[in-house]
């Protein structure tokens, strides 16, 4: 039981969450930078305004990848700051900030893995089109991927097209915690077309240019168990693993929507714009790969309404969120039975290693990459000196179950931990940490934590000194 010798041991972030320079060198505004300045939105007002200020300090920080020994970097691409407007009218500023950071990385020998849409829409699409509400935006991602394909491509060979589209569909369009924060259900599945349409869109174009990388998508995976052993709860669990799982995956992966799951939908909330012409191009786009970002299971068990849909245990208070639900199932939450994160996030590593043959099971053997997990958490400074052992022993206990999958014949090519360095967690702030990196929020000042040497450790023995 080992890992394979390519194994890309890595650690992610994301643009809005890092950078900082929200409106640096010609960067445009993106749906985030409003969205945070509205009173009540954010814990605390937190703004990714400086946010870890990578931006200027990218170099620094990819010294310490080095020193750790990072195998490759996960990382997004802030469209408006290379797209101001979100098409026609290039930054160079804001390509050279990348490009500078893609060969920083590849002269420390660390793979560049690159997201090109972690949630920040130009603020210019959501204005002039109504953002993913529109076909005119995919035709504007189209443009922007182009743009990366051709500026990058000859350095960057592993592309991820979106990060978790049913977070940013279901807190944008259902919940209102996230830009543009509206509720319709109906809103929540066009969009999620249209972004599926952007994706395989941006692999046409991919391999029209000549590119000879790899390109996928990440999504996050939530399997669902029964939380008894009832008729009811075991139908709730159908519910949510057609939604959060078969909705999402199957269009990218086998091309078509789940056929029952979609005539229910449109039923409950009118009919979707979705073509044969659509169909054909979303079975055309084979992706290379699939990512999935795996933090917690959802036990599952059913709920009267037929109608009303949202779901997250996610806040903006500092703290846990409530239970959460989703029109015929809700998620359970059990203290007594299940190990929970200080945020309420279910810790099961076996859950994680069940998600990979649950999409082996149902897709084939399509390279997967673990593109997050981690743990959130405040942690404690002990004179001077940051001690995640919490995140080391939920990290190591998380690879065990990779191990284990890969000697179950997965076909995994890489760990991606979240994140990288401490960063804002969109709506709590800079209070939830998930870094190997410590930044003071002062001076923005880095510090290793402990994570962080035993991560170095993992690295170098290739997993054996889990
Ligand atoms: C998934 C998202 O991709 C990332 O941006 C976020 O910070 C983590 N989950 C933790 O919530």
């Amino acid at each position: 039981m080992t890992f394979p010798a390519d194994f890309l041991w890595g650690a992610a972030t994301a643009a809005y969450q890092v950078e900082g320079a929200w409106d640096k060198d010609g960067k445009g505004p993106s749906i985030w930078d409003n969205f945070v300045r509205i009173p009540g939105k954010t814990f605390d007002g937190t703004t990714g305004d400086v946010a870890a200020d990578h931006y200027n300090r990218y170099k620094e920080d990819v010294a310490l990848m080095a020193e750790m020994g990072l195998k490759s970097y996960r990382f997004s691409i802030s469209w408006p700051r290379v797209m101001p407007k979100g098409r026609g009218g290039v930054n160079e500023k804001g390509i050279e900030f990348y490009s500078n950071l893609i060969d920083e990385l590849i002269k420390h020998g660390i793979v560049p893995f690159v997201t090109l849409y972690h949630w920040d829409l130009p603020q210019a699409l959501q204005d002039e089109v109504d953002g993913w509400e529109s076909r005119e935006c995919v035709d504007a991602f189209e443009e922007y991927a182009r743009l990366c394909f051709e500026r990058f491509g000859d350095r960057v060979n592993h592309w991820i097209t979106f990060n978790e589209p049913i977070v940013f569909q279901m807190f944008g369009y259902v919940t209102e915690a996230h830009p543009p924060a509206k509720s319709n259900p109906h809103l929540l599945y066009q969009t999620s077309h249209y972004v599926n349409l952007a994706h395989a869109r941006a692999v046409k174009a991919y391999r029209e240019i000549g590119g000879t990388g790899e390109i996928g998508i990440t999504n996050v995976i939530n399997p669902a168990y029964p939380y008894t052993d009832s008729v009811a709860d075991r139908e709730a669990t159908w519910w949510s693993e057609s939604y959060s799982f078969h909705w999402y995956y199957d269009p990218i992966l086998k091309g078509e929507y789940p056929a029952e799951y979609l005539a229910a939908i449109e039923e409950a909330y009118g009919k979707l714009d979705i073509t044969e012409d659509d169909i054909s191009l979303l079975k055309q786009a084979k992706s290379d790969f699939i990512g999935i970002n795996y933090y917690q299971p959802s036990r599952v068990a059913a709920n009267n309404s037929e109608t009303s849909h949202s779901n997250g245990r996610e806040s903006n208070t500092g703290a846990a969120g409530t239970a959460s639900f989703c029109g015929r199932y809700r998620t359970v939450l059990d203290t007594e039975q299940f190990e929970y994160t200080k945020w309420l996030w279910e810790i099961c590593p076996d859950a994680l290693r069940d998600s990979m043959h649950r999409i082996k099971d149902r897709y084939g053997d399509i390279p997967i990459y673990i593109t997050e997990n981690g743990l959130g958490d405040e942690d404690p400074i002990v004179n001077g000196e940051v001690l995640d052992e919490a995140r080391i022993d939920y990290i190591r206990r998380h690879l065990l179950a990779c191990k284990q999958a890969i000697s179950e014949g997965i076909n995994l090519k890489g760990y991606y931990a979240w994140s990288w360095i401490d960063l804002l967690s969109w709506l709590n702030g800079y209070k939830k940490q998930y870094g190997f990196v410590y930044v003071d929020r002062e001076n923005l000042q880095r510090k290793k934590k402990q994570s962080y040497h035993w991560y170095e450790e993992v690295i170098a023995t290739n997993g054996e000194s889990l």
